[in-house]
């Protein structure tokens, strides 16, 4: 299961959070998607060390509640509420099998979708979001982008990351990450390809209207900066967003 991956790379993966990629676009493309969260109860799915879970907590969220699968990535989330406390709350399970916590305004999934092998793999994760939402909830988040042509996999070196996988991927392939650490870290973990397609039938499945890709975002402060124009020609990494009705 990825916990022990995770439970191996748990520091590399935190300190690759200072890649500028992260702050430029990840973060920005969430926030754009989340909006005013003021007051809003949020469940971060596949939290890690608590990046965004204490991020969303800092924009206002009345209370958010962070998961994820691995015991040492949810030791050193802990471990960042015990040094600077902002009232976020952590558990360790395994999503597609994970009990109802209650009745979210938002549920936040920052690459959990991509661990996904199956279709009924997707569907678990899916319904598991849904159950937590109360109507009207919107379930976001970012992931591998499916559409990423395999071609320019490679290419992304410059941004502190490769992928690879076989030129004719099939569902359930394994999509291997290798990322470059700015103090020259390497660590290496795999997503799994499924096609966009197979998402948008969990989503509808599990329940959620209005799923879409919603690409990315980048910050305004680097809108002429030319380093990130095969970034945003090509994503390599996508927003979702649905909706409960
Ligand atoms: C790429 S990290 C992202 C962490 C965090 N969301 C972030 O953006 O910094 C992926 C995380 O997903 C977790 N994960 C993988 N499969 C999971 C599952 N079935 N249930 C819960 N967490 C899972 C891993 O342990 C890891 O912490």
């Amino acid at each position: 299961m990825e916990h022990a991956v995770y439970d191996d790379i748990a520091r590399e993966y935190k300190d690759s959070k200072q890649l500028p990629f992260r702050k430029y676009i990840e973060e920005y493309t969430l926030f754009q998607a989340a909006g005013n969260i003021r007051g809003y109860k949020v469940l971060d799915l596949a939290c890690g060390e608590g990046f965004y879970t204490r991020k969303l907590k800092r924009a206002r969220a009345a209370e958010v509640t962070g998961v994820d699968i691995s015991p040492e990535m949810i030791h050193l989330a802990e471990a960042s509420e015990f040094e600077k406390p902002l009232g976020c709350r952590y558990q360790v399970h395994d999503v597609a099998e994970m009990p109802t916590l209650g009745s979210f305004d938002m549920v936040v999934a920052m690459y959990l979708l991509n661990y996904a092998r199956s279709k009924e793999e997707l569907l678990a994760f899916c319904r598991a979001a849904y159950r937590q939402l109360e109507p009207g909830g919107r379930f976001i988040g970012f992931n591998d982008n499916m559409s990423n042509r395999t071609f320019y996999y490679e290419t992304y070196g410059k941004y502190g990351f490769i992928k690879q996988t076989r030129p004719d991927r099939q569902e359930g392939d394994p999509i291997h990450y290798t990322f470059y650490n700015q103090d020259g870290a390497v660590f290496r973990f795999d997503n799994y390809y499924l096609h966009p397609e197979t998402y948008a039938e969990a989503f509808a499945e599990a329940g959620f209207v209005d799923f879409r890709w919603t690409g990315i975002a980048l910050h305004p402060s680097q809108k002429d900066n030319p380093f990130w124009n095969h970034f945003m020609a090509e994503p390599p990494l996508m927003g979702f967003s649905a909706r409960k009705i």
